[in-house]
C-alpha cells in the first residue's frame, strides 16, 4: 500500500502492477486519501463514448483532503508562502490552520451571495492568496470552478463565463504584472454586458484603482468576509461530480471547457505531485504558472496541497524589476524544488549570466519543466546555470485534458535525456500510432502519441458538449484517446515529444488556436479574410504568423498592422498578439475552397524553395505573391 516510489526498481514494479491490474493499484492508492464513503467499484471506462468513471460510489470533498487533513500534523507549518510582484512589499504567508479558516470564511461568503452546489463560479484574479482561497472555497462548497487567466480580454472572459453559464465571478479591481497594472474589474464589467447568467461579483481590493460598483450585484471582498464565520462544513460530494471547468484551445471553434471530476482529480494530482518531484518534508515548492493554467490548478494549489507540502504563488514575471527575480526569490524563500516553462528558461538565457551570478541557488534540489519540448541547450543551460549540475530535471509531459503529469522522470531516480519527457508513469499506456491508426510496436519509431487505457484523472467531457469531446479526442483513433501529439520513442523506450500535429500552436507555452485567432483577427473591418500559422521562434517555442487580406488592398501597412494587433488584443488578450503580419491579395486555397496551410507554413519559416505539390491550388499565382511578401 504504498504512495511513494523511491527507486528505479520500484518504479519498474509499480508500473507492471499498475498495468497487470489498475483498479487494485489506484485503489491502494486512494486508500491514502479521506473519504466520507468508500467507493463501491473502482473503474468503468469506454473511450468509444467516452465515459470514464472512477472510485464510484465514493464520497468525499477535496479541500477536506487538503486542508482539513493536515490540521492536527500540521497545522502551523506554512501553506502557501506568497511573494508579491515588487519585492518592496511584504511577503505573505499562509498556515494550514489560516488557509483553511480563510477558505471556510470565503466558502460562506459565497453562499451568502447565493452560490450553491453544482454552481459555476467565474475567477478572473491575480495571482493573490485569495485566488487560492477562493479555488478552494468554490470547492468546499460543492461549486465548479472556472478560472479564466487575467491576461485574457473581456471578450475570451464572456465567451468563458457564458459557455459555462456562471452565476457568480470572483475578481478583483486590478492586478500588477511587472511594470503594467491590470484592470481586471473594467474588463470584467465589460464582459458582464453580454453575460446574462452572472447574478453576483465579489471583488477584491488588491491595486486600489477606482471601480464601478454595480449595487445590487457587486459587492467587495473585504466588507463580505467580515460578515462571514470562519466554520464550514464542506459539502458531502460524489467522487464523479464536477470538480471544475478549465478552458483550452482546439484546431477549430471556441475554446473548450475541459471538465476534471473530484476523485480521480485528487488522487492523481497528489500521487504524480509526491513521485515526480519527489517531495520531502518541509520543502518548498515553486510551481512559476499561473492558476488561470492547468498547472497552476494541479501543482500550484492542489497537488502541493493534498501532499501537505509548502507551495509558493508569485504574483509578478521573471523579469521584473530585473531579469534576476527568478532566481532571487528562490534565494529568499530557500526554494527546494522549482518548476517553470522552457519558454521562461530561454528568454532568461538570453538575458545572460550577470543575471544569474549573484545568487546562490544552492537551496535547490530538484527543476521541472513543462508546457512545450524543451530543446537541448536550454536543458543544459537550466542543469548547469540554476541546478549547478547538482539537480536532476523533470522534464514533464501532460496537458489540461490529463489533469496531472503522464510522462516524466521520477527526480533522482530515472536516468534524464534531454529533450525526452523519459517514461509514463504508473497506471499511464501509451502508445504511438501511424496515420492509419496502426499501432507502431518496439522502439526507434515515431508517430502519434495516444493513450489505450483511462487514468484517474483524464478529461471527462467538454461541459456542456459531451459530443466535442467525442470529436476532440476520442473520435481519430477509435478506442483510444489522442493527444495531438506527435512523439518518438527511442532505442531505450524513453519518449520525446515532437509538438502538436494539428491547428494549435503552444506559444511561450499557452496553447492557442490558430483558428481562434483568425477570428479575433477578423472582427477587424477591413480584414476580409486571414490565416494563422506558426514559426519556429527562438525564445516562445512558436510565433504567430498572420497572413490578413486586407478589403481595400492598401498599400502601406504599418497603420493596419498596428490595428490589427490591438484588435488581437481586444477580443483574444496580449498573449495572441501575431509576430508578423503580411498583407497579401489572396491565399493559396483548393478548389475546394480549402486554405493549404502546409504551404503557408513553408513560407512563414522562411522553406520557400521546399513548397511540395502545389498543383491543386486553385490559382498558384497567389503563392508566388505571398513568397515575394515573406517577412
Ligand atoms: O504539445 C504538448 C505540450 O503542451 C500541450 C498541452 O498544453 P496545455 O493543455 O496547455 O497544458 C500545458 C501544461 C501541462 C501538449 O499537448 N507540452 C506540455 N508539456 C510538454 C509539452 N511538449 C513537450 N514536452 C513537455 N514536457
Amino acid at each position: 500500500m504504498s504512495f511513494r516510489i523511491n527507486s528505479f526498481e520500484e518504479y519498474q514494479n509499480e508500473y507492471t502492477k499498475s498495468v497487470e491490474n489498475p483498479e487494485q493499484f489506484w485503489a491502494d492508492k486512494a486508500g491514502h486519501f479521506q473519504w466520507r464513503k468508500k467507493w463501491d467499484k473502482v473503474l468503468e471506462w469506454n473511450f468509444e463514448k467516452p465515459d470514464v468513471k472512477w472510485f464510484i460510489g465514493g464520497r468525499l470533498n477535496i479541500t477536506e483532503n487538503c486542508l482539513d487533513r493536515h490540521l492536527a500534523e500540521r497545522g502551523d507549518q506554512t501553506a502557501i508562502i506568497w511573494e508579491p510582484n515588487s519585492p518592496n512589499e511584504e511577503v505573505r504567508k499562509l498556515t494550514y490552520k489560516e488557509l483553511h479558516e480563510e477558505v471556510c470564511r470565503f466558502a460562506n461568503v459565497l453562499k451568502n451571495n447565493g452560490a450553491k452546489k453544482g454552481d459555476r463560479i467565474c475567477i478572473y484574479m491575480p495571482m493573490v492568496p485569495e485566488l487560492a482561497i477562493a479555488v478552494l472555497a468554490c470547492a468546499r462548497i460543492g461549486a465548479i470552478h472556472s478560472v479564466v487567466f487575467g491576461g485574457f480580454s473581456f471578450s475570451s472572459l464572456a465567451d468563458r463565463i457564458n459557455d459555462a453559464e456562471c452565476n457568480l465571478v470572483v475578481t478583483a479591481d486590478g492586478g500588477y504584472r511587472g511594470a503594467k497594472d491590470i484592470p481586471l474589474k473594467v474588463i470584467v464589467d465589460e464582459a458582464l454586458q453580454i453575460c446574462p447568467s452572472v447574478k453576483k461579483v465579489v471583488t477584491l481590493k488588491r491595486t486600489g484603482i477606482a471601480v464601478n460598483m454595480q449595487s445590487g450585484r457587486d459587492v467587495w471582498w473585504h466588507d463580505e468576509v467580515k460578515k462571514a464565520t470562519t466554520e464550514f462544513v464542506a459539502e458531502e460530494m460524489d467522487s464523479e461530480d464536477k470538480l471544475f471547468i478549465l478552458y483550452t484551445s482546439g484546431s477549430t471553434g471556441k475554446p473548450k471547457g475541459v471538465v476534471h471530476t473530484i476523485g480521480g482529480y485528487m488522487v492523481y494530482t497528489a500521487y504524480t505531485f509526491q513521485n515526480v518531484f519527489q517531495y520531502k518534508e518541509a520543502e518548498v515548492f515553486w510551481c512559476t504558472a499561473d492558476v488561470g493554467w492547468v498547472t497552476g490548478h494541479s501543482y500550484l494549489i492542489y497537488g502541493p496541497l493534498l501532499s501537505g507540502a509548502t507551495t509558493l504563488m508569485f504574483e509578478g514575471i521573471p523579469t521584473f524589476p530585473d531579469a534576476g527575480r527568478f532566481w532571487s526569490v528562490i534565494d529568499k524563500h530557500k526554494v527546494n524544488i522549482f518548476y517553470t516553462a522552457p519558454t521562461a528558461i530561454r528568454s532568461l538565457e538570453a538575458m545572460g549570466l550577470d543575471f544569474v551570478k549573484p545568487y546562490k541557488l544552492d537551496s535547490l534540489r530538484v527543476l521541472g519543466s513543462v508546457g512545450e519540448p524543451i530543446n537541448e541547450e536550454a536543458w543544459h543551460w537550466y542543469e548547469e546555470n540554476i541546478g549547478k549540475k547538482n539537480c536532476p530535471i523533470v522534464d514533464t509531459w501532460w496537458q489540461t485534458e490529463t489533469g496531472g503529469i503522464m510522462i516524466s522522470p521520477l527526480a533522482g531516480i530515472t536516468k534524464t535525456k534531454p529533450s525526452f519527457a523519459t517514461l509514463p508513469l504508473p497506471g499511464i499506456q501509451p502508445v504511438l500510432l501511424d496515420e492509419k491508426g496502426n499501432v507502431l510496436e518496439g522502439n526507434n519509431v515515431e508517430g502519434r502519441l495516444c493513450m489505450k487505457f483511462p487514468w484517474p484523472s483524464i478529461i471527462r467531457t467538454t461541459y456542456g458538449n459531451h459530443e466535442r469531446c467525442h470529436d476532440a479526442y476520442f473520435s481519430q483513433f477509435k478506442g483510444y484517446y489522442f493527444t495531438g501529439d506527435g512523439c518518438k520513442r527511442d532505442e531505450n523506450g524513453y519518449y520525446r515529444i515532437t509538438g502538436r500535429v494539428d491547428d494549435v500552436i503552444k506559444v511561450s507555452g499557452h496553447l492557442l488556436g490558430t483558428a481562434e485567432i483568425e477570428n479575433a483577427i477578423n472582427e477587424h473591418p477591413d480584414i476580409v479574410e486571414s490565416a494563422v500559422v506558426g514559426f519556429q521562434h527562438d525564445i516562445k517555442g512558436w510565433g504567430i504568423y498572420a497572413f490578413v487580406i486586407d478589403e481595400h488592398g492598401r498599400t502601406d501597412t504599418d497603420e493596419l498592422k498596428k490595428e490589427i494587433i490591438a484588435t488581437v488584443n481586444k477580443f483574444m488578450g496580449a498573449i495572441a498578439k501575431p509576430d508578423k503580419i503580411q498583407v497579401v491579395k489572396g491565399l493559396p486555397k483548393t478548389r475546394s475552397g480549402k486554405i493549404m496551410r502546409r504551404i503557408l507554413r513553408k513560407i512563414a519559416e522562411g522553406d520557400v524553395a521546399n513548397l511540395g505539390d502545389t498543383s491543386t491550388l486553385l490559382d498558384p499565382a497567389v503563392v508566388d505573391e505571398i513568397k515575394l511578401g515573406a517577412i
